[in-house]
């Protein structure tokens, strides 16, 4: 077991069923572009090694599996790293065509403005059935017939692999690429319809905030997204869908055509079709302007009063922004341990020394459970290695800050020296 009991507090919060949340509004947003779908949103968070891993097809020795990324309550039980660790179950129930699951899912990672150990990802799945088509129809010509059903949109789409590739991103084996080429496109339509939904809902909010503070609506640039290749054990082909927002290209969903092995040990072999998966979180933030991911988890009635599904989206407004407070710990590695990156997004967890012993993830757990929501950003800003005794020593700098209230030095130096503590006595570091 390496789960936190301030991680296990966070189970009966769902905040994707919170009546006026913006991951609840978010939710039904993006449900209400799926028409005929069925919704699964109950789904509880503690499922099998199997149900997360191995169901699809994820390796022995994948780096998810590690107990450094994932919340492991037994050896064969965890906390759902992901939404498609409910895929097979909902196949094998084979109820209906199209469905979607929202959920929240927990990940071991780095702690900065846009990553929080728990967030909410919504999965969806359309299959077709090869054994019942109607009237003579072939497979492809049922999906394209599906594809001419989706609301069409004017937004410039980047799109220039081919939908199969033999190496990067390959067709599989009981599929033709007549039918392929039709679930890609049904996927890729249904998905930037959904994209388009949520920028013109955050277009409109935005173009209100600027009217409202005596400004006029600006020319806004037009939307613009792009198809990546992307690599899942459980689809292929596979791609990502990135947004262009203040001039990044940011990652909003992963997809693909669902292995056909996993369909068929799910008891429906007879189905084709695709998947995909995207964080709530990131949509929430870009739709509503919200700066900081701890914010979701606020019971402040001036965070929770600002949103209204039945309203048109409005701008969050923060309310002031209250001082940070940077500390930094030094320290040594035990001298047997070498430390490891993990999957983060931090450009210091990538950083790898080694396999076994220390992992930043550590800290960043740690900074989470002695300090709470207080800890903004935790970011290595300096290590070396000892010339002479080769021990290696590490700096971090840690960024606190309430969300509703100014901090004191006196607290601050008491959550930051009781961190300390716990650094040495949970990983056996040496303070400097
Ligand atoms: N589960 C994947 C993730 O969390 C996303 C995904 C879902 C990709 C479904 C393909 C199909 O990154």
């Amino acid at each position: 077991m390496n789960t936190p009991s301030s991680i296990l507090s966070a189970i009966p919060r769902r905040l994707h069923l919170q009546p006026d949340h913006p991951i609840a509004i978010t939710r039904q947003l993006i449900e209400s572009r799926f028409p005929g779908f069925s919704y699964h949103n109950e789904h509880f968070p503690v499922v099998t090694v199997e149900q997360n891993f191995d169901s699809l097809g994820f390796p022995a020795d994948h780096i998810g599996r590690s107990r450094t990324d994932t919340y492991y309550l037994n050896r064969e039980t965890v906390l759902r790293t992901h939404t498609s660790a409910h895929q097979a179950d909902t196949f094998r129930a084979n109820q209906s065509a199209g469905w979607l699951i929202s959920a929240d899912v927990y990940r071991r990672d780095a702690i900065d403005r846009s990553h929080y150990p728990v967030f909410h990802q919504m999965e969806g799945a359309r299959t077709w059935d090869r054994s019942s088509l109607e009237g003579g129809k072939s497979l492809a010509q049922t999906i394209w017939d599906d594809v001419a059903k989706i609301p069409s949109h004017d937004i410039k789409v980047e799109d220039p692999n081919p939908t199969i590739h033999s190496e990067r991103n390959p067709l599989q084996e009981s599929h033709s690429a007549e039918e392929i080429e039709a679930i890609a496109a049904h996927l890729k339509r249904s998905l930037e319809d959904v994209v388009v939904a949520i920028f013109s809902a955050a277009r409109t909010a935005a173009t209100a905030a600027a009217v409202d503070a005596g400004g006029t609506a600006s020319e806004e640039k037009p939307l613009k997204v792009r198809w990546v290749e992307a690599y899942f054990p459980f689809t292929t082909p596979s791609w990502e869908l990135e947004v262009e927002w203040q001039g990044d290209w940011l990652e909003v969903l992963g997809c693909g055509i669902v292995k056909q092995d996993l369909l068929n040990n799910s008891g429906v072999p007879n189905r084709l079709g695709w998947a995909f998966g995207m964080g709530l979180e990131r949509i929430a933030m870009l739709l509503y302007s919200i700066p900081d991911i701890r914010l979701f988890w606020s019971t402040d009635p001036r965070f929770l009063t600002q949103f209204d599904a039945s309203r048109p989206i409005q701008r969050f407004v923060p309310f002031s922004k209250y001082p940070a407070c940077v500390k930094d710990v030094s320290f040594w590695l035990p001298t047997s341990s070498s430390a490891a990156g993990g999957h983060g997004q931090n450009a210091s967890a990538t950083t790898t020394f080694g396999t076994q012993g220390f992992h930043e993830n550590d800290v960043m757990e740690l900074a989470r459970e002695v300090c709470g929501d207080v800890v903004e950003d935790v970011r290595l800003v300096d290590e070396f290695v000892h010339p002479k005794t080769g021990r290696k020593s590490m700096c971090y700098r840690t960024n606190y800050r309430a969300l509703d209230r100014t901090l004191t030095n006196q607290e601050m130096n008491a959550l930051h020296h009781e961190f300390r503590q716990q650094l040495v006595q949970r990983l056996g570091v040496e303070l400097r």
